[in-house]
Order: structure tokens, then sequence, then C-alpha cells
């Protein structure tokens, strides 16, 4: 143990952690291509630097396969150009570093659990993003420093308004429901969960909103807004069908009503309903192969363990 102190101290780069890695012979161009790009993101990102090249004698093997995984158990990663996108060789490279979280979550992780003291730790919430300087510049609607708080929370004028704590599912609709809102009626309804692997469903019960004497153009004299969403335009028409049942981006989404204070008759608002969905199992660790996880984990977590002796 000493000797390696001693190397640690001398050759501190050479043991950042390194993942050595070899691309599969008879891999197609687009699977090297993913895997390269990812690889390139990660190194920017975080402070893992990955080698190509098998000299340690036990590199993660980048293979072509029917699927998209990773099987610690040979240290390899299955690729098939039908599962392969720019977030799922990230995610998968995330796995091998034994960070199990969505693309917009894992260089943070990595960040932290490997000590990349000088590459960015912050987690910007709600959509916000990194900007060069390791702050999150917020979407609208949020503000903090990790962009957690409703921004208008103090413009609510109803007593449901605010974060919903999502369960497996749930209603929602203005206390004043199912009678008419009050005239000038602000509200913004964020559904999250905790996981970040979910995603929320939202359909429409119901939909009264002014839809009465529509200026020309317009489609609808209350304004209604859903973010997070994946193809919503905003703001939402109130002069046809109810919306469509819509499906966040994440694990979170935000809902806003304005209403038309020169409304000349009552309406009951929105009366919605959200369904939780998990999509953990987007990348698959072989399941046969569970118990030796840890192992091939730990292996390769020894150039971190080594560099760990070298700061006591
Ligand atoms: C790992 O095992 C799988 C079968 O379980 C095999 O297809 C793959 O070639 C192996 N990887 C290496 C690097 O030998
Ligand atoms: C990171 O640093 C903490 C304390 O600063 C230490 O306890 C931990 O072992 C380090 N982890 C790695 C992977 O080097």
């Amino acid at each position: 143990m000493r000797g390696w102190l001693l190397f640690a101290t001398l050759f501190p780069i050479a043991l950042s952690t390194v993942f050595n890695y070899k691309l599969h012979e008879s891999n197609d161009e687009e699977v090297n291509r993913c895997v390269a790009n990812a690889i390139e993101q990660i190194q920017r990102e975080t402070c893992l630097f990955w080698e190509d090249g098998d000299e340690d004698g036990d590199p993660v093997t980048f293979l072509q396969s029917g699927h998209c995984s990773w099987q610690a158990s040979n240290k390899t990663v299955h690729l098939s150009p039908n599962c392969i996108t720019d977030d799922t060789c990230f995610e998968i490279l995330g796995k091998v570093a034994d960070i199990e979280q969505p693309r917009r979550h894992i260089s943070r992780h990595i960040n932290i659990k490997f000590n990349c003291t000088e590459k960015c730790t912050t987690e910007c919430q709600n959509g916000g993003v990194l900007d060069d300087e390791c702050k999150c510049s917020c979407q609208y609607g949020f503000k903090g420093d990790n962009c957690e708080k409703l921004s208008r929370a103090h413009q609510f004028t109803d007593t449901t308004c605010g974060v919903i704590k999502a369960q497996q599912s749930g209603n929602i609709a203005l206390s004043t429901h199912p009678d008419n809102y009050h005239k000038q009626t602000f509200c913004q309804w964020q559904i999250k969960t905790e996981d970040p692997w979910d995603v929320i469903e939202l359909s429409f019960d119901d939909f009264d909103l002014d839809n009465d004497e529509l200026p020309p153009g317009q489609h609808c004299n209350d304004l209604f807004y859903v973010y997070g969403a994946y193809g919503v335009e905003n703001p939402i028409p109130c002069d046809g069908e109810r919306p469509r049942k819509m499906r966040s981006e994440s694990n979170w989404l935000l809902i806003e009503l304005r209403t038309n204070p020169f409304s000349e008759k009552g309406h009951k608002g929105p009366e919605m309903r959200y369904q939780v969905v998990n999509t953990k199992s987007g990348i698959k660790t072989l399941s046969e192969e569970q118990t030796s996880v840890s192992t091939a984990v730990l292996s390769s977590l020894l150039p971190i363990a080594i560099a760990a002796l070298r700061l006591l």
C-alpha cells in the first residue's frame, strides 16, 4: 500500500478516475458514434476520463447487440441501433459509473460521487439550465438558486394553487369547483414527484373556460397554459374540444390559469386528472447478472479509492 501511496503522490493525473474501454470491431459506425459523443460530453461535464484501449486488461466493451443494457458481470455495454439515442448512450455511461439517473442528472451525480471538485455539482430543478458559471437559469414560473420555488406564488388567488406532491393519481380543480370561479383568478398548480424517472399524464374531465363572444382570432378569453409537457402549444384554446391527454417531459408539470376579469357568464374552470407513470425500465442492467454488479463496480472504483487514500 505504501508503494501505491508514493505512486499516487507522484502521478496524480494517472489516478484521476479512468475508465478503459474498447469498441467491438464488428460495431456499426452509428453505434460507435453514439458512444463517442456520449464520452465526449461526459468528459466535458465531469472529471471522469475514458481511455480507448485495453492496457489494463479489463476494459468496458461496447458491443453492438439486439438491445441496450449494461452487463456488469463481464463489463459489457450492449447497444442496438434500435434503442440508441444521445440520452441512452449517456445514461448507459452513467450506469457504468454506477449512477442510475436520467440524462439531465447524471453529470451532477458523478461530480458529487467522484469528488470532481473543479466541475459543477449544482442541480437545476424544474427545467432550469446550467450556465457557464455553474448557476441555474430558471424557466418561466420558477426562481431560487436551484429554480426550486414558484416565483409567482404570492399572486395565487385560490387555496388549491401551488405544488402538488403527486401520488399515483389525483384530481385537480379550483376550490370553488363545481361552482363558478371568482373573476380574476390567477392560479398555478405544479404537479411534481420525487422520483426523477416518473412522468405525469394529464387528462381533462371538464374544461369550462370563458369562450363567450370570442374576438376574431382568439381561442379563449381565459388564459390557460401547461408547461413541461410534450407537444403542447400555449395558450390552450377553449373554443372547441377538451384538450387531449398530455404527458410531461420529466417528473413535473406546471399548469397556469388566468381568468378574464371581463367575463359576463360564469364558468367552472378546468377539472383535471393526473396519473404518474414510472419509466425506469429504459435501460436494463441484465438481471441474471445482478449479483455480480457490486464487485464489478468495486473494481471500477479502485482507482478512486486509491485517489482518496492520497488525500489522507
Ligand atoms: C459478455 O457476455 C455476453 C453474453 O452474456 C456476451 O454476448 C458478450 O460477448 C460478453 N462480453 C465480452 C466482452 O466478452
Ligand atoms: C470524496 O470526498 C469525501 C470527503 O471529502 C470522501 O469521504 C470520499 O471517500 C471521497 N470519495 C471518492 C470517491 O474519492
